[in-house]
């Protein structure tokens, strides 16, 4: 039979627990990448057209974006648009294309991976409600969030490293824009995120740096 200092001590344990920011649920390790669609990489409306259509839009309706919408969304972000020499539709420092886009949907968080195009859940929970202040991210289809990391600047200063890698991602955050524009979606980049928390949330390193996140959708 336990003693009474053994059942509260494990009251106490079973407590601590309890009081611990709810973690994550991790993806299942065999999850495999899935292939996402050949972006479209033709079409869309004209520059100067896309151009003055570009703003932000802080109100979605909870319709999905299909395959094809994400798979041209995700390259027209940060796609591979030069294949011979692995470069991308948005410029970075040196080169080193350290932004990694994480999108949170519904059904968790997925990784994109440009060179394969393809998306490989990271997470199973769906964290839309964290990745901003401001109640419009929890019902848009996607969120994106921009993920630094900054292992593949090491040659830079971390302030230096801290600083172009919110250029690079001001960058990416632009393509997705004028996509939005020529699509006739809304999207607002954003910097009021309790980046502790979700960075937190998303178990991220400590060399991946947090950005920016970016809902988008269909307007309401
Ligand atoms: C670095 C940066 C951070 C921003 N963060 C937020 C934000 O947290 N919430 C928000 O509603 N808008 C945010 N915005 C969007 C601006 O408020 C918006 O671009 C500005 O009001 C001009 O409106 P427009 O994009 O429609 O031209 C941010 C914009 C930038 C460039």
């Amino acid at each position: 039979m336990r003693s009474f200092s053994g059942i509260a001590a494990m009251l106490l344990a079973a407590a601590a627990l309890a009081l611990q920011p709810s973690a994550a649920t991790a993806a299942d390790p065999d999850d495999r990448p899935i292939a996402l669609p050949a972006p479209q990489m033709e079409g869309g409306m004209p520059l100067m057209e896309t151009l003055s259509l570009r703003q932000s839009t802080r109100a979605f309706s909870d319709r999905d974006l299909d395959e094809q919408m994400l798979a041209n969304l995700l390259w027209a972000a940060f796609g591979i648009n030069r294949p011979e020499t692995a470069d991308h539709t948005a410029p970075s420092w040196r080169g080193s294309k350290e932004t990694d886009i994480y999108v949170a949907r519904g059904d968790g968080v997925w990784l994109y991976d440009p060179q394969e195009n393809t998306l490989t859940k990271v997470m199973e929970d769906d964290i839309r409600e964290e990745t901003g202040r401001q109640p419009f991210t929890d019902n848009a289809p996607a969120v994106l969030i921009f993920v630094a990391d900054l292992a593949r600047m090491a040659e830079a200063p971390r302030e230096d490293q801290q600083l172009y890698a919110q250029v690079d991602a001001a960058f990416v955050s632009q393509n997705v824009y004028l996509f939005a524009a020529s699509e006739g979606l809304g999207t607002v980049v954003l910097g009021n995120v309790d980046k502790a928390a979700l960075s937190e949330i998303m178990d991220l390193g400590e060399d991946q740096l947090l950005t920016f996140t970016q809902p988008i959708g269909f307007p309401e």
